[in-house]
């Protein structure tokens, strides 16, 4: 039996899972689903937005299955705290970059396929899969301002572009360093292709620039030339991220999988998600050696919380996600199936689709057709 962290959050998020766990009882899953807290009302109350006993959750289960949250930025967020937790120094942190953080969760996973008969498809013949990476790049967190004097220091010590900046004043100079490790670029592109071999796509195209960004991107396309070479079967392509973009919208048929550093992946799945529905169609796998995260990529949606309408497919498809990643393909491929054929008759629709039902209804729709 699996044990399976149940984080809902906040907003849709709640409605969501429960349309994930009408369809994942639908497909008799033997596992044990843990509620666990997450999320705004925890900060609120309890000045942390993922508790220790969550996290204890977390560590004696297989893998976990996460709705949505809500996050403030600095200043409303110590505005929302509970009277008594006010004043006492206590930071927003978000949880969900946490748990990637504490697990180790460096690659996100995020497949975008344009299922026949949405119609918000851009082209119905879109079927991407991004790899980002999770935890280094731009997002690493080393931010500095105002600038240290070691720091400073170092940039004296090289030659032109970087001994000018050391010239400027330490309050009017802000940096953020993208950081690409050897280990966490091999991980991401290791999986990526493990992902083309497995699930028969022919390409895996490294998204970078590094006519630019030598060092960085220059690690990356070197570690994926290298990893490349234990996938003879698979053809590595190399774009820059600029000219990606721009092929994504001109003919995102001829690509499959792509996978890239932390910042350029969090555009381009955006970008991605929309040429096959937007957020209401995104998936998303947070995923680590030895554990995971699944949840749709869409926030708590505060403009149409609680009433119902949310699309209920991110969500499905990260519990597909998961079941792949259990070894439960068999019941992955009914999910995805049952899914395709709600979506193929568009009969049951939600407001995004045109459509008037409601989360449940949808659930319901795919779960009658396992
Ligand atoms: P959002 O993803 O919550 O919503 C953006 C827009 O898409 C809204 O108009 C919403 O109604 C629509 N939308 C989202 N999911 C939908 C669905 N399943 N069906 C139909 N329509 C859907 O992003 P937003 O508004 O920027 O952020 C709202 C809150 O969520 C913020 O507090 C933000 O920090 C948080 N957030 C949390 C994320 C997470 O938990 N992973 C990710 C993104 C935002
Ligand atoms: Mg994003």
């Amino acid at each position: 039996m699996y044990r399976i962290a149940w984080l809902p959050g906040d907003g849709i998020g709640r409605e969501v899972m429960e349309a994930g766990r009408v369809v994942l009882d639908a497909l008799k899953l033997d596992a044990e689903y843990v509620p666990a807290d997450i999320g705004w009302e925890f900060w609120r109350q309890e000045g942390d937005a993922l508790p220790p006993r969550t996290i204890d959750i977390l560590k004696s289960s297989h893998c976990a299955l996460f709705g949505a949250i809500t996050s403030k930025p600095k200043e409303e967020a110590e505005a929302d705290l509970a009277p008594h937790w006010r004043g006492k120094g206590l930071v927003y942190r978000s949880p969900i970059v946490r748990l990637r953080q504490m697990f180790d969760l460096g690659v996100n996973l995020r497949p975008c396929k344009a299922y026949r008969g949405n119609p918000l498809n851009y082209r119905d013949d879109i079927d991407l899969v991004v790899f980002r990476e999770n935890t280094e790049g731009l997002y690493a967190g080393v931010e500095l301002h105002p600038l240290p004097d070691d720091v400073r220091r170092a940039l004296e010590a090289h030659s032109a572009p970087m001994r000018a900046f050391a010239a400027i004043a330490s309050d009017d100079i802000a940096l953020t360093a993208r950081v690409i490790t050897r280990r966490g670029a091999a991980r991401i592109i290791r999986r990526a292709f493990e992902y083309a071999q497995k699930h028969g796509y022919p390409t895996v195209t490294l998204v970078e620039k590094p006519n630019v960004l030598r060092e960085t991107s220059g690690l990356m396309t070197r570690v994926a030339r290298q990893v490349a070479l234990d996938f003879p079967h698979i053809e590595l392509w190399e774009r820059n991220i600029d000219a990606m973009v721009a092929e994504l919208v001109k003919q995102p048929q001829q690509y499959g999988v792509l996978v890239t550093s932390n910042l350029f992946g969090d555009v381009i799945s955006d970008l991605t998600a929309q040429l096959v529905g937007g957020l209401g169609f995104a998936p998303s796998g947070n995923l680590g050696d030895s554990f995971a995260v699944f949840e749709p990529t869409h926030g708590s949606a505060p403009d149409i919380a609680g009433k119902g309408v949310a699309n209920p497919v991110g969500m499905l498809l990260a519990a597909r996600l998961m079941l792949d990643w259990l070894g439960e393909s068999e019941r992955g491929t009914r999910l995805e199936n049952a899914l395709a054929a709600v979506i193929a008759e568009g009969r049951v629709r939600t407001r995004d689709l045109g459509g008037g039902a409601t989360t449940l209804e949808m659930a319901d729709a795919v779960a009658r057709k396992l």
